[in-house]
């Protein structure tokens, strides 16, 4: 027997525990019910009585070596722990998640809603899928214009004429049926035209429309309009000029150009040396378009506008490629937050 206890202290003694919970296992296993101490007390009962002082003092002592052993492993493990961490540097620079930006698109879409709403207006919008009276009929496209045939708009079906929107104009058409005049409305949104994808073409883009009507609204008020936008988009400088032009819902119709904010109007590759910048189209509504939507066109005037986002950010920030707003690069979308 003695051999039996000399042997279980040399593995007592020997026993280091590889990880913490190795510890729990070792006292289980020496001092459990079914332990090796257990085994000895049970081999103790039958020794002859000359033998039991001096066994019985080693049992209780390699017992009394076991517990010590117990309590030294829980003690190394506990200062381990704290090591590790007093090892964390406290005063490092934290890691940092990547946070996304907003989208040029987005960014620049707000900005213009921000500006007119500043005027006034307030925001509508409408279904990216229309039908044709709200996108052509409404708004006085005659029946045989080249955006009612298939190569320039998307239609989902023919007869009835369902479609994908190509512009904006259609949530205009939608207030004015809903709503008595005065109406001032900005009409932000994504559009679709059948077009192949360039530098300067997508066939997704995004417009921002806007809608006045009221008593007396002249193409005085138009145009101030615009100059309080352009200047507060392009910066104070920022001069504008109208051309005549034709869209079937406005009488008469102008494009409005910007002054190049990149060559203050000298000449550049961007405005192609003219010193200006195409933004939008513009008009007084067209009073067969205000009678289509049930608005007495002997009372109420009104203008409306319409411009493309991409477009006013492509000049605003002199990006040359309208792919790029469309591709997701995150070199090219994060360079923008800072900017606005
Ligand atoms: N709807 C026109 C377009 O998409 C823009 C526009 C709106 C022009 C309002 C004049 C008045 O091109």
């Amino acid at each position: 027997m003695i051999d039996k206890i000399n042997d279980l202290l040399r593995r007592v003694e020997a026993f280091k525990p590889k990880v913490d919970n190795e510890i729990e296992e070792f006292r289980i296993r020496m001092l459990g019910r079914k332990g090796e101490m257990n085994d000895l007390f049970e081999e103790f009962k039958k020794v002859a009585p000359e033998m039991k002082k001096e066994l019985g003092q080693k049992i209780n002592a390699l017992k009394n070596r076991i517990n010590e052993k117990i309590a030294e492993m829980k003690a190394a493990a506990e200062n381990a722990e704290t090591t590790a961490q007093s090892q964390i540097d406290m005063t490092r620079p934290g890691s940092n998640d990547p946070i996304g930006s907003r989208h040029p698109i987005s960014l620049v879409k707000n900005q213009i809603v921000e500006i007119f709403s500043r005027l006034g207006y307030t925001v509508a919008e409408g279904p990216e899928i229309e039908d044709d009276w709200h996108v052509f009929s409404a708004l006085n496209f005659p029946p045989e214009h080249p955006a009612r045939d298939m190569q320039d708009t998307f239609f989902i079906s023919k007869n009835p004429d369902i479609l994908l929107r190509t512009h904006t104009s259609s949530i205009q058409v939608r207030t004015m049926e809903r709503q008595k005049p005065p109406i001032r409305v900005i009409c932000p949104g994504r559009v679709f035209r059948n077009e192949a994808i360039s530098y300067r073409a997508h066939c997704i883009f995004h417009q921002v429309e806007g809608l006045y009507i009221d008593e007396n609204v002249s193409f005085a008020d138009l145009k101030q309009s615009i100059l309080y936008f352009a200047k507060e988009m392009f910066g104070e400088k920022a001069r504008i000029r109208m051309r005549p032009s034709y869209f079937p819902f406005t009488e008469p119709s102008a494009e409005v150009d910007v002054s190049c904010n990149l060559c203050g109007g000298k000449g550049c590759n961007v405005c192609k040396h003219t010193g200006w910048l195409e933004i939008m189209g513009c008009g007084m509504v067209d009073p067969n378009v205000l009678e289509a939507s049930g608005i007495d066109s002997k009372k109420y005037s009104g203008f409306a506008f319409g411009m493309g986002v991409e477009r006013i950010s492509m000049l605003k920030y002199g990006v040359k490629d309208l792919r790029l707003y469309f591709e997701n690069d995150v070199r090219f979308l994060n360079q923008f937050d800072s900017v606005y």
